[in-house]
């Protein structure tokens, strides 16, 4: 059994319904259902008896304890966060809450159970927290790519978040030899991504023909990674990594976000001769503290542990566009709530 945290948000969902088609290993997945998480992305596991959800909070103690005692899991995979850079700037407490003091609480009732195992099964025990390289900064244009010793910097509400939680895992080790992973990964894309972030956002929005809203000069560099091969990373260091070790996780796919934006633009164009979506792109107010490049260097996962991304971003970015325009229901919830007063009405009998 693994324990999965966030796991109805967008890379938890996709991890669960991954481990599921790879294993028959049963997963417990512990999810606040913030606006985030959306128990529909776990629709076609609502009633596998290797899926137990559980809606509630890692923050919560009494609740982690008895999921330990009653569930045994031989291994941890924390994605519950809050994850978006501009929600932090106009409310950065909740990511205070979960981010840092819901990760302390975790590794808190973690350390208690593991202390409690055998000494073969806490020898096997994994803690595996997933975080980001926005921990890392920002680069300049003539910057090499970050590797794992490359010091914190962070710049936003959320990174600095992040970087707390890393540190907490980091001393979990150092100070009670609890066995964890961390994984720094490059900015994800994929199915089930919420329409707040720069790819789904601009897929919807040009689907409705609303504007494309790109901050500053558009010429601010991220490094794509399709969501899928961010979770067969995780599989991989969990199954292989080295305890107190940490692993950047990217794709070696730099690109300004106009470049996206366009790409994204130019596929839709394709798909529907008959429409422009380039007209509809806006040049908007910069974000605050904007963090001009990301860049993942990804050799040590691919020199240790073998591990190489399977999609290239030409093709994970049409697989992408294709799950947004055969899941519109899905849109057409999140955009109208409506998936909330699902969740009331349903999440009981999935539990
Ligand atoms: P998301 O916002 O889509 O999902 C987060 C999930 O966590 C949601 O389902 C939410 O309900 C749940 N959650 C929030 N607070 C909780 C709490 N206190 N207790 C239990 N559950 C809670 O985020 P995501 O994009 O899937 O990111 C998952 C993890 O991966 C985060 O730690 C994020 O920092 C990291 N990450 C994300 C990216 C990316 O590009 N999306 C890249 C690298 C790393
Ligand atoms: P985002 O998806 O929010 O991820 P992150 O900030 O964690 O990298 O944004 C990706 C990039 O796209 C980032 O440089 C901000 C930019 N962006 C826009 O230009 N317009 C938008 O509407 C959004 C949401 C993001």
């Amino acid at each position: 059994m693994i324990f999965v945290t966030g796991g109805a948000g967008f890379i938890g969902s996709n991890f669960v319904l991954d481990w599921l088609t790879q294993s028959d290993e049963k997963v417990v997945n512990l999810d606040k259902l913030t606006y985030a998480g959306n128990l529909k992305n776990l629709l076609s596991v609502a009633k596998d008896p290797r899926h137990i959800f559980i809606q509630g909070d890692i923050a919560d103690t009494q609740l982690i304890d008895q999921i330990l005692t009653q569930y045994q899991p031989r291994a941890i995979i924390n994605l519950a966060a809050e994850s978006h850079v501009d929600r932090s700037i106009h409310g950065p407490e909740d990511f205070i809450q979960t981010n840092i003091l819901g990760t302390f609480r975790l590794l808190e009732s973690v350390r208690a159970y593991w202390n409690n195992l055998s000494i073969a099964t806490k020898q096997n025990f994994r803690f595996l927290h997933v975080s980001t390289d926005e921990v890392y900064g920002s680069l300049a244009s003539n910057e090499p790519a970050f590797t794992e010793s490359h010091r914190y910097q962070p710049n936003s509400p959320y990174s600095a978040s992040k970087a707390s939680s890393d540190h907490l895992v980091r001393a979990f080790y150092h100070t009670y030899g609890l066995p964890v992973l961390t994984t720094n990964c490059s900015n994800n894309y994929g199915p089930f991504q919420f329409p707040e972030k720069l790819i789904p956002l601009v897929i919807v929005n040009a689907l409705a023909q609303k504007p494309l809203p790109i901050y500053g000069d558009g010429l601010q560099i991220r490094d794509w990674l399709f969501v899928l091969d961010h979770c067969s990373a995780i599989r991989r260091i969990l199954e292989a990594g080295t305890p107190g070790e940490t692993y950047n996780i990217g794709g070696w796919n730099e690109k300004p976000n106009i470049e996206i934006v366009k790409t994204i633009c130019t596929i839709l164009e394709e798909i529907y001769p008959k429409v422009v979506f380039h007209n509809l792109i806006t040049y908007v107010k910069d974000r605050p503290g904007h963090d001009r490049r990301y860049a993942i260097n990804a050799i040590k996962i691919e020199k240790e542990l073998s591990w190489k991304p399977a999609e290239t971003f030409e093709t994970g970015i049409r697989k992408t566009i294709h799950w947004y325009l055969n899941n519109q229901e899905w849109i057409a919830d999140i955009q109208t709530g409506t998936y909330r007063e699902w969740i009331k009405k349903n999440y009981n009998e999935s539990r």
